[in-house]
C-alpha cells in the first residue's frame, strides 16, 4: 500500500484557527457529565446508558458545528466535512490563505482519502474526564474552527468518537478501531460477555446496533488518522515541554491467569498439606513484578485484577484468577518477557502442587507512527513558535490499530503528575487548547492547504 506523506517543508501549516481554551474546557466538562459518579469518577463503558447519552450529546454538537453525522455498525460516531464540488474556475473554491494564489483546480477530482481525527468515547472504571474525551473534543473544535475560517476542505475531513478502546466492560480492547480496520473476528461479539453475563452482541442490540453488520464498519477510504491525547505519564511535565509528538506506541499483551488448587477447611488443614491457590497466585504476582524490574524500563507489567474462590474467611482458596498487562516498545523484548512470565507461573504452580492456565486476552504489537505526519506536527509547532518533543507512548491507543490501515500519528499534552486512569486526571486547560490548535494546523495542512503527496 502506498504510504502517502504529509506534504513537505513548503506546506502551509498555519490554519489561523485558535481553539478557545474556555470553549474546549466547557465541552470537556459537559461530556464528562455522562458516566460521572458522586465522587467525580467517570465510568462510561461501551453501549451503556451513559455511553449512549454521551454519543447523542456529541452527535448534536457535531451537527451544530455543521458536520454531517453518521454512526457505523459498531457505534463509532463520525462528523464529516465534505469538499465543495470542484468547479471549472479556481475562484469558485473556498478562500485559501491570502499568502497563496488560488490553485488551479486539479484536472482530476480532489485528492482521495478521508483525513480522520478523534479518539475514544468510552472510559476505564473509576476514570478521569480526559482519556479519550480530549481527543474527541479537540478534533471537534479544530474541525469546527477550520470550517468557520476556511469553508469546505479540499479532501473529506472527519471527526470520530471511537466507540470503545479500554476493554473495561468486555475484555475486547480497541473494539471500535478494530471494527474500522476489519479486525473483529466473526462471532466475537457473541462470545464476549461482561461481568453480568451480557454478551457484546446483546449490549449492541440494546444500543440499537446489530453485531451481524459489524463487517460494514470496515473502512478503506482513510488517508490518515490523527489522535490528540493526554500523555498519561510524567515525561512532558518533567521536561517542561507542553507538546509531545508520538513516534511509537508500545506493544502489549493481556492475559487471564487461572490458578487451581484445593479448597479446604482453614482450621483443620495443616500448613504443609495445603494447595492454596491464592498464595500461589500471590507468589506469581511478585515474580511478574520482579521480571519487569529485571528487564528494566520501558518494560512494565501489572496485575490489575485478582479474585479468589470461594472467597470466604475460613476456607483455603481452591481457585484464584488474575489479569496480567505486560508492555514494551520492542516486540521481541515483549515476547521474551511474556514467555519468561509464563514459565515463572508454571514453575510456581509445579512447586506448590497447583494447576495454572494462562488465557491470552489481547495482544497488540508496538507500532511506529508515520514519519511524514510526525514531521508535519513538528513543522506546525515550529510555525507557531511552540517547543515540542518526540516520544514513545507507554499507553495503548486507537492510533496503533488505525496505523495498520493508514498513516497515523498522535500528539500529547502534559498530564499533571503524570496521572491518568484515575479521577485525579488533570491537564492545564491552556495545554489542552494548544494541543487542539496544533491539531487544527495539521488538519489544515492535510485537508486544505496541501493534499497528501504520494511517495
Ligand atoms: O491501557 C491503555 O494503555 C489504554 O488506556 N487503553
Ligand atoms: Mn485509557
Ligand atoms: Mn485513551
Amino acid at each position: 500500500m502506498e504510504r502517502p506523506i504529509a506534504g513537505d517543508d513548503s506546506a502551509t501549516t498555519g490554519s489561523r484557527v485558535d481553539v478557545d481554551t474556555h470553549e474546549l474546557a466547557a465541552l470537556l466538562e459537559a461530556l464528562s457529565r455522562y458516566g460521572r459518579d458522586a465522587d467525580g469518577a467517570l465510568y462510561r463503558p461501551v453501549y451503556s446508558p451513559a455511553w449512549c447519552e454521551a454519543q447523542r450529546f456529541l452527535a448534536q454538537r457535531m451537527a451544530a458545528a455543521g458536520l454531517a453525522v453518521h454512526t457505523d455498525a459498531a457505534g463509532n460516531l463520525f462528523g464529516r466535512l465534505d469538499p465543495a464540488p470542484i468547479l471549472s474556475t479556481p475562484t469558485a473554491r473556498s478562500p485559501l490563505p491570502s499568502s497563496r494564489p488560488p490553485p488551479t483546480p486539479h484536472p482530476q477530482s480532489a485528492p482521495s482519502g478521508v483525513v480522520l481525527a478523534g479518539s475514544h468515547l468510552d472510559t476505564v472504571k473509576h476514570g478521569g474526564p480526559l482519556d479519550g474525551a480530549y481527543g474527541v473534543c479537540a478534533a471537534l473544535l479544530a474541525v469546527a474552527g477550520l470550517r468557520r475560517a476556511h469553508g469546505p476542505p479540499r479532501r473529506p475531513l472527519e471527526v470520530v468518537a471511537i466507540c470503545e478502546e479500554e476493554g473495561s466492560r468486555f475484555h475486547a480492547n480497541f473494539w471500535g478501531s478494530r471494527a474500522i480496520t476489519g479486525a473483529i473476528q466473526p462471532g466475537e461479539a457473541e462470545s464476549l460477555h461482561d461481568a453480568d453475563g451480557t454478551t457484546m452482541a446483546d449490549a449492541m442490540r440494546a444500543a440499537g446496533l446489530d453485531a451481524a453488520r459489524l463487517p460494514e464498519a470496515e473502512r478503506s477510504d482513510l488517508a490518515c488518522f490523527l489522535e490528540a491525547h493526554v500523555e498519561q505519564g510524567p515525561i512532558l511535565e518533567e521536561s517542561g515541554v507542553p507538546l509531545g509528538v508520538v513516534e511509537a506506541i508500545t506493544g502489549l499483551q493481556h492475559l487471564l491467569v487461572t490458578v487451581e488448587g484445593r479448597q479446604d477447611h482453614a482450621g483443620t488443614t495443616p500448613m504443609d498439606r495445603r494447595h492454596d491457590a491464592l498464595v500461589g497466585a500471590a507468589e506469581m504476582v511478585l515474580a511478574i513484578e520482579a521480571a519487569a524490574h529485571q528487564q528494566g524500563a520501558p518494560a512494565v507489567a501489572t496485575v490489575g485484577r485478582l479474585e479468589c474462590f470461594p472467597g470466604a474467611t475460613n476456607i483455603v482458596p481452591g481457585r484464584a484468577r488474575f489479569t496480567i498487562d505486560v508492555r514494551h516498545t520492542n516486540g521481541a523484548t515483549l515476547a521474551r518477557l511474556a514467555a519468561q512470565i509464563r514459565e515463572s507461573c508454571a514453575a510456581t504452580a509445579a512447586r506448590r502442587g497447583l494447576a495454572v492456565h494462562l488465557q491470552p486476552l489481547a495482544a497488540q504489537p508496538p507500532v511506529r507512527m508515520d514519519a511524514g505526519l510526525v514531521a508535519l506536527l513538528e513543522r506546525c509547532a515550529r510555525a507557531r513558535g511552540w517547543p515540542s518533543r518526540r516520544m514513545a507512548s507507554g499507553a495503548g491507543h486507537d492510533a496503533q490499530l488505525l496505523a495498520r490501515r493508514c498513516p497515523a500519528v498522535m500528539l500529547f499534552v502534559p498530564s499533571r503528575g503524570g496521572r491518568s486512569h484515575t479521577p485525579e486526571e488533570y491537564s492545564d486547560p491552556q495545554h489542552l487548547a494548544r494541543g487542539a490548535t496544533l491539531l487544527a494546523d495539521a488538519l489544515f495542512a492535510l485537508a486544505y492547504a496541501l493534499p497528501l503527496v504520494h511517495s
